[in-house]
């Protein structure tokens, strides 16, 4: 039988009932009652959302689908993907992902330690990127520790749950240095951000910017900042990623996070393995739990019920959303009542397949207009990007920063699935291109170089194996084996597993 999200969240719903009882004394998280007005069921859309606080879910009362929320301290934070059980494996996924890339990168660490030819500089600098590895695994351990992940185990049959597959690239670290940006650094950045969005906000002439939604939120500086700035009745900042959330919660209920920086570029000794204190700027910089609320969430289908928010904001977001900007424009205007705005900021580095998504600034603006939207005010405005203070790297990006009026409807597409359907429906023909016969005789010979390794043979022997099944000539076979064998080098596949880690 398949196992759908109805099946897994009832499942979920069992185990919570379990707890019920001991959890009986649980009372209502700061800012629920607010929140659950403005959510829709990712699932079914339905817009009647209830807070139910004995078994510490939102509940779809239409579709009966619960959604757990998680607590970084006196924080809450709504998980509303459409399958939750699903979504936290993904991240389950992702975080022994991390693990395992730290484990190889301590034991590369400790070879290298081992090594002759290191002088007493190089012993101390590798000395401290290793303690650094370490103690970066046991503090991204502890904040993602909330979502419970170390005993979940995937459904027997999870061919459904495919659907709702998150993209790969967005993995659990994808934007750390955008936490030490915004709680670190103090290097002017999120500053010269506010700026550039301030600047075309003066096109609106409301008297308050009123319930205020950013999506791609990530570590949150620029919705506090905002939130700090315009003081709109409630802030909601959503997310797909737990780990910028629990760092954002935390931080700006108060807290200082201890994270270390592993800068692409260090200037010195020191900058090799920086551990950072994350704080908000000022001692009387925390917030309000009650109206600066958190939500965990995929913006490409927005759990949010229609004309909800008063502004939405997107930074650094329109471009890298695994979607077709054409499909995602209407959602933004679906969440605003006419006369709301829309408030864009970042770059249009669209990096799709499909040519014809990578749109031009034209394109964009023109899209805006045409999905119900009359531009105020537009901008480019260079702001400093990344500029970490102990890497010698860092940008400065022409940011397109614009406010859209909403004055009408648009069309709302079918729901988003990022796979496509011959993926997730295992009975339908996978289709032929020209790419996949290329990348399948790569793999072909990849495969065949390296189950030919048995520890005695040279790259001579291997090619001599392999060039008589492809008919190729002795010196041509040698640079492709070689070739696979860098990169599996590079991959670091032949190193030893460190039996300590
Ligand atoms: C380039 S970062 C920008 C983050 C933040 N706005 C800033 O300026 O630092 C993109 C953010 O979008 C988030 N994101 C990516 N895909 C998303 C999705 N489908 N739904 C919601 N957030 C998403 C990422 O986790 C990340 O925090």
């Amino acid at each position: 039988m398949a196992i759908n999200a109805g099946d897994s969240m009832m499942r979920a719903s069992n185990r919570a009932s379990k707890a019920r009882g001991a959890r009986a004394n649980a009372t209502l998280p700061a800012g629920f009652a607010a929140l659950s007005k403005l959510l829709a069921c990712p699932v079914c859309g339905n817009e009647e959302i209830m807070v139910d606080v004995a078994s510490r879910a939102l509940h779809c009362v239409s579709c009966d689908v619960r959604f757990p929320w998680i607590r970084c301290g006196s924080t809450h934070i709504p998980w509303m993907f459409p399958d939750p059980e699903l979504t936290r494996l993904e991240w389950k996924a992702r975080y022994n992902g991390f693990l395992q890339s730290n484990s190889a990168e301590q034991a590369r660490l400790k070879k290298g330690l081992g090594e002759s030819r290191n002088s007493i500089a190089g012993r101390r600098r590798i000395n401290r990127v290793l303690k650094g590895r370490k103690k970066h695994r046991e503090q991204v351990t502890r904040l993602i520790a909330p979502l419970e992940l170390r005993d979940l185990d995937w459904p027997a049959d999870s061919a459904d749950l495919l659907h709702r597959k998150l993209p790969r690239n967005q993995g659990l670290s994808s934007y750390t240095s955008n936490i030490f940006r915004d709680w670190a650094w103090d290097n002017g950045e999120n500053e010269a951000l506010l700026i550039a969005l301030e600047r075309v906000l003066k096109a609106d002439t409301r008297q308050n910017i009123g319930k205020t939604l950013t999506l791609g939120a990530g570590a949150c500086r620029l919705p506090y900042d905002v939130h700090r700035k315009y003081r709109p009745e409630l802030s909601v900042a959503a997310d797909i990623n737990p780990l910028l959330l629990q760092v954002a919660s935390a931080v700006i209920s108060g807290e200082t996070i201890t994270l270390h920086e592993f800068p692409i570029a260090p200037l010195n000794e020191a900058s090799f393995a920086v551990e950072q204190k994350c704080r908000a700027p000022a001692s009387d910089g925390s917030l309000d739990g009650e109206n600066f609320l958190y939500l965990l969430a995929d913006a490409t289908s927005p759990p949010i019920a229609k004309h909800s928010f008063d502004t939405v904001i997107t930074p650094w977001l329109i471009d890298i959303l695994p979607q077709d900007l054409r499909a995602f424009m209407p959602r933004i205007n679906h969440l605003l009542p006419e006369g709301g705005v829309w408030l864009n900021t970042g770059t249009l580095a669209f990096f799709h397949k499909e040519v014809s998504w990578c749109y031009s600034e034209e394109e964009v603006l023109g899209m805006v207009e045409e999905n119900g939207f009359e531009i105020l005010s537009v901008e480019r405005q260079p702001v400093p990007y990344l500029q970490s203070p102990h890497s010698a790297h860092g940008r400065v990006e022409n940011v397109l920063s614009f406010c859209a009026r909403k004055y009408d409807e648009a069309t709302i597409p079918q729901s988003y699935h990022y796979l496509p359907d011959w993926i997730v429906d295992t009975s339908q023909a996978v289709p032929n291109s020209a790419d996949i016969v290329v990348s399948s005789s790569s793999h072909l010979l990849s495969a065949q170089v390296l189950a030919t390794i048995d520890g005695k043979r040279s790259i001579n022997q291997i090619s001599r194996a392999v060039a008589s099944q492809y008919g190729l000539g002795t010196p041509e076979t040698i640079q492709a084996v070689k070739r696979v064998l860098v990169d599996a080098w590079e991959e670091n596949c032949f190193e030893e597993p460190d039996p300590d880690i």
